[in-house]
């Protein structure tokens, strides 16, 4: 074990080097951050996640657990690009009628040439681009100048199928294959998607209307989805109107999103904002998200394809999110977590006119587990429910889950929570034979209760203080441990 001082001045070393990033320290923070994941040991009753929330803590000032100013651990800067284009230098056509895809594959093409010598950057100018999707590649920066707007292509044929994802299994909506996402990656290293408040516009609205009146034929694709990619930024642009779930990371690892807005009309459904799923070191942050389902969900695969792929969603920081949306939550968990998820923090997170504020999502035959999960500094305004742990919709891929594979939930800590104008008490309810253990509820305030309205709790089980209204009996377990104490 490397002793809590040896911990702190590590982490100090990490701090002092959040302001001067260099490829030598992002190697040595990965480097400790490897070391500590193979020392640490499980030791405590309960965990409290030790090492991820310490970074934060140890790199920052501020309120609750304090935290760095950025997530700048977690996107290695690239160089300026050595060539730079315009979308116009290979055929396209900003009218908002001509279909632009053959230009922005031309575009990706010429400049996977130029991978290995230096990156490049393909720029959209001010216009309305019309495109089928395109794929990205390696050490290419997609730049959106201001008054660019990407069109996604109202013809289905435009989104061609591909396999699905092993940890799937099928499509998440439909049997087999699933439609390509607009703007698509695989297997990509130091890719930017940026620009000065362009806009990417999926138009989902014609695949929001096969799913309504049910004649989808195949998974809706997403607006942005990269699979098996590393060293991702997406920053400063609008997103509008996913078919789908509206930026999918997939087996990723060191992902930043940062200061975007993603904008779904509030009925459009399944138009989820964020969705890491089996990712690691993934931080959101800075974002404005409205839409018709999750605004941020974190995943890992569903039931006996998830369980058999064992690729966890792990170290994922989400931070300074607000937004609304009325069917859903502002934070889910699952329902897809087969592969395990561990290490989230949720700090500073302001949801409004919703269903819920942080929901976690389980089922039987999910298997994996959730575990280490960190939430504070809450706000929420007419937010039905706020605190909801959920046991499933009997939504599975096929007939062949195992309905003995239960989710392994534990290390859940709550703290400063306010929500106001508040519909419903927390509903807190775990799975018979494997409860929710190590629940851990501090300073949260739920206000504008009618005063029948209880906590509700079932196959749960930890600690709280400072809590208004009283929470269930389960939560009052009077064992106080340190790192569940208010004083
Ligand atoms: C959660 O934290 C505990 C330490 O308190 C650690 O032993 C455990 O491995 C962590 N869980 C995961 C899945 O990382
Ligand atoms: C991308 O650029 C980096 C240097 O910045 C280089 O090490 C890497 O090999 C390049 N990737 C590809 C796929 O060419
Ligand atoms: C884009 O990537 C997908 C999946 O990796 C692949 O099936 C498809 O052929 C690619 N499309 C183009 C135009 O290269
Ligand atoms: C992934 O990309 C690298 C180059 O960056 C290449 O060598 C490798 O073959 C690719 N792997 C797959 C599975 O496509
Ligand atoms: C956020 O993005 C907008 C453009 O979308 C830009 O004008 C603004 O400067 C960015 N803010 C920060 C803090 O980077
Ligand atoms: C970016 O544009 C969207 C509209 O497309 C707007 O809602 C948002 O406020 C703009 N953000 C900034 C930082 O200018
Ligand atoms: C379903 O919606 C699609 C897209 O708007 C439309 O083309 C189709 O005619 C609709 N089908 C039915 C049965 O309403
Ligand atoms: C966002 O845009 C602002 C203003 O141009 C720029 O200073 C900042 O570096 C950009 N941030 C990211 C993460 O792209
Ligand atoms: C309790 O939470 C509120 C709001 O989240 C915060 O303002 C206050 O400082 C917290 N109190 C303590 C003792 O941490
Ligand atoms: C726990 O029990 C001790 C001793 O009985 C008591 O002093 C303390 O106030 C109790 N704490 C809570 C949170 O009920």
């Amino acid at each position: 074990m490397i002793s809590e001082g040896d911990q702190n001045s590590i982490f100090n070393t990490i701090k002092a080097s959040f302001t001067r990033p260099s490829w030598a320290i992002l190697l040595l923070i990965f480097a400790v951050l490897t070391l500590f994941t193979l020392q640490i040991t499980s030791k405590s009753v309960f965990p409290i996640p030790p090492l991820f929330p310490a970074t934060i803590e140890n790199s920052g000032s501020g309120s609750g657990f304090g935290g760095p100013k950025s997530c700048s651990g977690f996107f290695a800067e690239v160089p300026p690009r050595k060539v730079v284009k315009s979308i116009v230098e290979f055929g396209g056509v900003g009218d908002g009628t001509t279909s632009n895809t053959a230009a922005f594959r031309a575009a990706v093409a010429y400049m996977e040439s130029f991978a290995d010598r230096g990156g490049a950057q393909l720029n959209v100018p001010r216009g309305r681009w019309l495109t089928g999707n395109f794929n990205l590649t390696s050490n290419l920066t997609l730049f959106l100048e201001e008054g660019a707007v990407i069109l996604g292509s109202e013809d289905p044929e435009d989104w061609p199928i591909i396999e699905p994802l092993p940890s799937y299994g099928r499509g998440r909506e439909r049997l087999g294959g699933r439609h390509i996402s607009l703007i698509h990656g695989n297997n990509l290293t130091n890719v930017v998607i940026t620009g000065q408040n362009g806009t990417i516009d999926g138009q989902g609205k014609m695949w929001w209307d096969l799913w309504w009146n049910r004649t989808l034929e195949h998974t809706r694709g997403h607006l942005v989805e990269l699979i098996d990619s590393h060293n991702i930024l997406i920053s400063n642009l609008t997103f509008r109107n996913s078919p789908f779930w509206t930026i999918h990371p997939v087996y990723c690892s060191n992902v930043l999103i940062k200061n975007m807005t993603i904008l779904a009309p509030l009925k459009a459904p399944n138009t989820d904002g964020i969705d890491p799923d089996s990712s690691m070191n993934v931080c959101i942050e800075d974002c404005y998200i409205e839409s018709g389902d999750d605004l941020v969900a974190v995943k890992s695969g569903w039931d006996q394809y998830g369980i058999t792929m064992a690729r966890p969603s792990s170290n994922i920081i989400i931070r300074r999110v607000s937004g609304t949306t009325p069917t859903c939550s502002g934070v889910g968990i699952g329902s897809e977590m087969s592969g395990g998820i561990s290490n989230v923090i949720v700090d500073d997170l302001h949801v409004r006119d919703s269903a819920a504020g942080i929901r976690i999502k389980t089922d039987k035959g999910r298997g994996g587990y959730i575990e280490n999960i960190t939430i504070n500094n809450i706000k929420m305004e007419r937010v039905k429910i706020p605190l909801r742990f959920s046991r499933g919709a009997n939504d599975h891929p096929d007939e062949g889950w195992d309905p003995k594979a239960l989710p392994q939930v534990k290390g859940i800590v709550v703290s400063n929570v306010v929500s106001l104008d508040t519909k419903k008490a927390p509903l807190l309810e775990g799975i018979e034979g494997s409860p929710v253990e190590g629940i851990c509820m501090k300073n949260i305030s739920i206000v504008g209760l009618a005063p029948s309205m209880a906590w509700s709790c079932e196959f749960v089980s930890g600690y709280s203080c400072d809590v208004w209204p009283k929470p269930c009996q389960q939560l009052q377990k009077n064992d106080s441990i340190p790192w569940c104490s208010c004083t």
